[in-house]
């Protein structure tokens, strides 16, 4: 089996990504499996149907492999690393993730749309417009108010504005400044304050889950905020709501964060480049491995009809 992996960063890095692409590396040496790291940038797209066995890769031909794993999320590659994508599915490459879901998730608008299209719980969400009507704000979402950039990661693109007030010196800054930007406004989840699940989902099955606390009492449980990590054990509800989301949205290998909520929990949202260094330290798992092996069964069960046929012929 040969897997390659898309990722822009130098692997040495001391970044936490960096440190996952060399997991994958480890785990791939382990298991006998061919692992090569590209970047977006070495490939050149040619759309020919002269060859659909190979693409180009530092301008020579290179042959295709069974999987592609792309660590580069949109938002920091663009359209480039979005059409590398697109160019090795078309050409039968299986995708972990896809181009699909990878553009649907990174717009938190747009997730929010396809959860609630499918009945999955999402708290309200609704699009800025500027100038911004806080009274429809108010009588819709209420105060205090979650806002969000339309693209971020991290927590960096999130605030939670206490009043009305503040909301609406907020939204006067920006309709001065930044009238264009895209933001959301989402109704604030008190009881999960500064606390939320991240669900880890391969291919349909959930393979772990944390509890995330903030740091001094902030409302953000990123773990790239330095929020504290540990392992959490879900009910069947809770599993079956992460399981959904990943199914609903088509992503195979999905971090799924869960809001706690009075009575159960609410979907804050879903990442198609979930990383997993807190993880595997909160909990007892493998992540490359999984994922490895899900692309194994794969693998195997795209031969396993031949083999049936042969069967019956037999008999
Ligand atoms: N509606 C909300 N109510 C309460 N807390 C929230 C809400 N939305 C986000 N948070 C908190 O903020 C964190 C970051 O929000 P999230 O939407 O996941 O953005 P990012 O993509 O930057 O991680 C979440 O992990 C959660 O702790
Ligand atoms: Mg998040």
């Amino acid at each position: 089996m040969e897997v390659w992996i898309l990722f822009y960063e130098d692997i040495e890095s001391s970044t936490n990504e960096a440190f996952e692409i060399r997991r994958f590396q480890a785990e791939a040496k382990d298991m006998g499996i061919t692992l090569k790291v590209f970047s977006p940038e070495q490939f050149d797209l040619l759309v020919t149907d002269e060859d659909r066995k190979t693409v180009l890769i530092d301008g020579e031909p290179e042959t295709l492999p069974d999987f592609l794993l792309p660590r580069t999320p949109p938002i920091e590659s663009g359209y480039f690393s979005l059409a590398v994508i697109r160019q090795l599915e078309r050409l039968g490459v299986e995708t972990y993730n896809g181009s699909v879901c990878i553009e649907a998730v990174a717009d938190k608008m747009h997730t929010h749309q396809i959860l609630c299209e499918q009945g999955l719980p999402t708290p309200i969400t609704m699009l800025a417009k500027f100038p911004v009507d806080i009274a429809l704000v108010e009588k819709h979402i209420g105060f205090p108010v979650v806002v969000k950039t339309l693209l971020g990661v991290n927590g960096t693109g999130v605030f939670l504005v206490e009043t009305e007030d503040a909301f609406n010196d907020l939204m006067n800054l920006i309709g001065e400044t930044n009238p264009n930007i895209q933001l959301i406004f989402q109704k604030y989840v008190a009881a999960s304050r500064g606390r939320d699940l991240r669900v880890f989902v391969v291919d349909g099955e959930v393979l772990a889950c944390m509890e995330r606390r903030a740091k001094d009492g902030g409302f953000k449980a990123n773990f790239s905020q330095g929020g504290a990590v540990e392992q959490f054990d879900l009910d069947e509800e809770a599993k079956q709501i992460a399981i959904r989301t990943s199914e609903v949205l088509d992503i195979r290998v999905a971090g799924i964060d869960l809001l706690f909520t009075d009575d159960g929990f609410t979907i804050c949202e879903a990442n198609t480049f979930p990383g997993f260094k807190g993880l595997e330290q909160a909990c007892d798992i493998n992540v490359p491995r999984s994922i490895f092996e899900s692309m194994q069964r794969r693998l195997d069960e795209k031969f396993e009809p031949e083999f049936a046929l042969d069967d019956q012929a037999v008999v």
